[in-house]
């Protein structure tokens, strides 16, 4: 790809938010569960850059590059509009590299939450449906993805994916091709080596399998004070669905509850190691993090 982007300039600005601790200066356009998104230069873009954790090898960023590409690529393959996005890397004061995520930024009324609340049930329904379609045309034991309605925008009446930065393929023998450190780097270190032996595996299984994908969608939608559309995501999976048990409202109600649960004790653990790590340790801390995020019980 030949766009470039000199994201020095971003990566200093983050530095020195992080080091006064004041993230005003930044255009955040939001907080994913890991990485945090922010319009360059200016609120309105053109740019949005997501900030990734340290690389500590130009290898390993390499590697992921292409991963990201290929990644893309997968997802064109089936079908789906994939929004256009390149990756740029910077040093960063820790030595390390950090990568950003570039894209467009899209208009806020064009991302899936914000067109679903103003939607007619019935406009709502295909774009429920658009999406339920892309789920079942993509996940297979190789490729994953999130599809929750966050991750989507729609851009003249086309469904557009744009949460790339987890890209998520398995080679034929179900091995992760993803650097699964990049999602252990987010968390504090202590909590490392349980979720690297236990969770990371069983985290990513659910992003192969309609069924799981299906039932996380309908959750969030609880997280974007959407419950209206739930029966609908539950109502068109099904229909697709064979051989699994069909999905229920309670079901997704349950996952809801948990994720919110299991997603908060997370980010407490990450606000007490950013404490501990500039109060006690006087060590630079390199995640933006969210505030504390409002979810509806
Ligand atoms: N290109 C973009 N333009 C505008 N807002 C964006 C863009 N990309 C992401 N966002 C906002 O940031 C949120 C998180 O971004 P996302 O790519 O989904 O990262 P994560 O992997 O952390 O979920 C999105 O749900 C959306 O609200
Ligand atoms: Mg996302």
């Amino acid at each position: 790809m030949t766009m470039l982007l000199d994201c020095a300039p971003l990566e200093r600005a983050v530095e020195e938010a992080l080091d006064g601790g004041d993230q005003q200066a930044l255009h955040v356009l939001g907080y994913g569960e890991i990485t945090s998104v922010l319009a360059w230069p200016n609120a309105t873009g053109p740019w949005a850059c997501k900030r990734m954790p340290g690389f500590d090898s130009v290898e390993r960023f390499e590697l992921f590059r292409t991963r990201f590409h290929t990644y893309a690529d997968a997802l064109k393959g089936k079908g789906v509009d994939v929004l256009e996005s390149w990756i740029e890397a910077v040093p960063a004061v820790d030595g390390r590299l950090t990568a950003y995520v570039i894209q467009p930024v899209l208009e806020p009324d064009s991302l899936a939450p914000a067109v679903l609340a103003r939607s007619s049930p019935e406009e709502a329904r295909t774009v429920i449906d658009a999406v339920i379609d892309r789920v079942f045309a993509v996940s297979s034991p190789t490729v994953g993805i999130d599809a929750q309605l966050s991750n989507w925008a729609c851009i003249d009446r086309e469904l557009v994916y744009f949460d790339l930065t987890t890209p998520m393929l398995r080679d034929d023998r179900g091995r992760d091709l993803l650097d699964t450190e990049l999602i252990v780097a987010f968390l504090p270190p202590v909590l490392r080596p349980a979720v690297r032996k236990f969770l990371v595996r069983s985290i990513l299984d659910q992003f192969f399998e309609p069924r799981a994908i299906a039932l996380d969608i309908a959750a969030n939608l609880f997280k974007e004070r959407l419950d209206e559309c739930v029966p609908t995501v539950i109502e068109l999976a099904n229909a697709r669905l064979t051989g699994v048990p069909p999905l229920s409202f309670e079901e997704a109600r349950r996952y809801y509850r948990r994720d919110m649960r299991v997603w908060g004790m997370l980010q407490t653990a990450r606000r007490m190691d950013r404490s501990w790590q500039r109060v006690l340790r006087r060590r630079h801390y390199r995640y933006l993090l969210p505030g504390r995020i409002e979810r509806p019980v």
